[in-house]
């Protein structure tokens, strides 16, 4: 089977590809979008506090007929409206319209407060009730995870974070560090060397690797994800683009295909990092330029 399901350090099944919510709106077309993929055939749904279509995502659940066991469910805590961990969870739930979450993540460092320990303790106490069968975090580094083990009761399941040929290298010690603690990681943003940093060095191997297996390039970046061992959490608004990410689960890479995805991504990553150094400088200058000018049309001198 394509995207079979991944044992957690807890013991639960994750479905190794989830259909995110984020950027999909509210409303109608929220609830649409996220009916269209259980209908395709997704079973796990990525939701956030932060994305603000909880709601439509629980009405999509249920109407898809499916029962709450076949669909996993994620949503994350994300300090939205100052609420704090509990009240986020008991109002997730009820605009979700469920008893309980499959996997609550806390959506990023930043968000564990006062300090990554008590923020934990609090995700432990949730699991502890019943409301998350697994918990897990976001966009946590190599240090961050070892501030929270340092203090775990439980450990976290998952670390959902940004994956993809142009951040490989950079990822690759949390990757590492997650292994050796029986983490999962969860990719996101996948995609992105097609739909925003389109024209860099993984394009030719990208193109290449698709013609010779007659597939779309972004089943061969979802292929290039599976074969890492992440959840790929993606997400679309077209049916036909849903059905080929469910498709790519078949595509088997070679060592060679996934050997010159990695390389293309560290000749990119580079790139891009000497690009934003660019643009920073640039956006400095002006700041610079803007201050002198407006000391001299004032008459301020500058020391
Ligand atoms: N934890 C976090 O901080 C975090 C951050 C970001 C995302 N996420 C989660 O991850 C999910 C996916 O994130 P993402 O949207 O960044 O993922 P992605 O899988 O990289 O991108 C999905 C997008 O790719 C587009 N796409 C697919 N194939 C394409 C092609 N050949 N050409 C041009 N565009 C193409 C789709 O557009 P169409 O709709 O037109 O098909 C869709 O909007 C989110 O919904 C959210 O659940 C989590």
């Amino acid at each position: 089977m394509p995207w079979d399901k991944i044992k957690l350090n807890d013991g639960s099944e994750i479905p190794s590809i989830a259909f995110g919510t984020w950027k999909l709106g509210k409303g109608d077309d929220g609830t649409g979008f996220v009916e269209q993929a259980l209908d395709a055939g997704f079973s796990h749904i990525d939701t956030a506090q932060a994305y603000r279509n909880e709601e439509e995502a629980g009405r999509a659940i249920r109407e898809s007929g499916l029962s709450r066991e076949e669909v996993f469910i994620t949503t994350k805590y994300s300090g939205s409206d100052g609420k704090d961990i509990e009240d986020s969870i008991k109002d997730s739930l009820e605009n979700l319209g469920v008893h309980y979450v499959d996997l609550y993540l806390i959506h990023g460092p930043s968000l564990a407060r006062p300090d990554i320990p008590t923020a934990w303790e609090q995700f432990e106490g949730l699991k502890g009730a019943g409301l998350a069968k697994s918990i897990g975090v976001s966009n946590f580094n190599v240090k961050e995870l070892t501030i929270l083990l340092n203090s775990a009761k439980i450990k976290p399941t998952v670390n959902q974070i940004e994956f993809h040929p142009y951040v490989y290298q950079q990822q690759k010690p949390i990757l590492d560090f997650a292994k050796e603690h029986g983490i999962v990681i969860e990719a996101y943003s996948a995609l992105e060397p097609i739909t925003t940093r389109p024209g860099g060095p993984v394009d030719k191997p990208l193109k290449k690797i698709a013609k010779s297996k007659g597939v779309a390039e972004e089943q061969i970046l979802l292929a290039w994800a599976k074969a890492k061992g992440t959840v790929v959490v993606t997400s679309s608004r077209r049916k036909g683009r849903l059905e080929r990410y469910l498709d790519a689960g078949n595509i088997e890479l070679s060592e060679q295909d996934i050997k010159a995805i990695d390389e293309a991504g560290a000749r990119g990553a580079v790139a891009y990092r000497i690009r934003d150094w660019g643009k920073r400088c640039a956006c400095v200058a002006a700041v610079g330029a803007f201050v002198l000018g407006m000391s001299y049309l004032s008459g301020v001198e500058l020391y």
